[in-house]
């Protein structure tokens, strides 16, 4: 750690709110290489692959800080909710990956580019099966909710592979594939920070509003990282090879149809000098605009539902979380 209260990038402001989610943070990477372990050495291999190749670890971050509105954020359950959030969104990033054909994850190559499909694959599932193994010991509450928000997060997957209906919205479904997608799994780890914190219902239900904006907001700003970052630890411009359309896209397609623009973005791209077009037009574009309004929006969603809770270290370490994934894409 280089400034200290600062994790990832987000500044924990309170030294001992820091320091507890530092701690609480090394007991998470303990639990989590528990977990990586197989009597064939081959699928602890494949699954601590991605796991030490990096990663930002900003789900369990977010339930340690969340943790934090409750009166015991030091519970065990609460690292171990930290971990199971993790490990189930790592098994989704080797599912992921196959599905994008992506070859770069966490700046190292990706399971599917390294080992081939199956074993990415079965590697996911494995990492599955441990994240369930693991949220067992929670109780059969936890157990449910993670198996509803796994639903929840492949609906997502599945919704955004299969397209809009003719006839729909593209953004209204858009929207929806992010919330269900990626918000499902934030709003967990701030329910799982919530009760195993001892957090009321209202304090619980508050801290879900927040994981469901931040969550939408954090796929927002990946995919506008996607399109401005060279620094990702993914390969910039994957969305546009792949032909998946996202926000900055589909506003210029709503806004401007008969554009370059929109011709370049409606279809996958296989020539590197049309992805550096696409990227250069859709930095200065219109539909990039209103993508950063939106993102914004969330945010205030996100802030709206922080002022429910009670003022605190915790809660204003929540807001730079919150800032942090608006301020990403700059
Ligand atoms: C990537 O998530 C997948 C999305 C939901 C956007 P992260 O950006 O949290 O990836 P890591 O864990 O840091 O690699
Ligand atoms: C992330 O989706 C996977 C899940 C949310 C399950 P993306 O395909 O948009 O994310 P990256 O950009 O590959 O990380
Ligand atoms: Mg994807
Ligand atoms: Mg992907």
């Amino acid at each position: 750690m280089t400034t200290p209260g600062v994790l990832a990038g987000i500044d924990l402001a309170d030294p001992a709110l820091a320091a507890r989610v530092a701690e609480g943070l090394v007991a998470v990477e303990g639990l989590l290489d528990e977990e990586l372990l197989s009597q064939f050495p081959f699928v602890t291999e494949a699954a601590s692959h991605l796991m030490h190749a990096g990663g930002k670890r900003f789900r369990p971050m977010f339930t340690l800080v969340a943790a934090g509105i409750g009166p015991a954020p030091t519970s065990p359950d609460v690292i171990t909710a930290a971990a199971v959030v993790e490990l189930i969104h790592l098994a989704t990033l080797y599912h992921d990956d196959v599905m994008d054909e992506a070859e770069i994850r966490r700046g190292a190559k990706s399971a599917n580019a390294r080992w081939g499909n199956s074993i990415a694959i079965l590697t996911g599932d494995f990492l599955f099966a441990h994240a369930s193994r693991l949220v067992a010991g929670l109780g059969p509450d936890a157990v449910r909710i993670i198996a509803d928000t796994f639903a929840e997060l492949v609906t997502g997957q599945t919704r955004e592979t299969v397209g809009a209906a003719p006839g729909a919205d593209p953004i209204e479904h858009h929207i929806k594939v992010l919330d269900e997608k990626t918000a499902s799994l934030l709003d967990t780890c701030a329910r799982y920070a919530g009760m195993f914190s001892g957090a009321t219902e209202e304090q619980i239900t508050s801290l879900r509003r927040f994981g469901r904006a931040v969550g939408v907001a954090f796929q927002i700003s990946d995919d506008i990282i996607d399109i401005v970052s060279t620094d990702s630890g993914k390969t910039p411009g994957t969305d546009l090879r792949e032909g998946v359309l996202t926000l900055p896209g589909l506003y210029t397609l709503a806004s401007d149809p008969g554009s370059r623009l929109a011709e370049l973005v409606a279809r996958p791209l296989t020539s590197e000098v049309e992805v550096a077009e696409a990227v250069a037009l859709l930095r200065e574009s219109d539909g990039m605009k209103q993508a950063l309004a939106t993102l914004e929006s969330y945010a205030r969603t996100a802030a709206e539902a922080l002022a429910e809770l009670p003022d605190s270290p915790s809660r204003d370490a929540l807001s730079s979380l919150s800032r942090f994934v608006v301020e990403r894409t700059r």
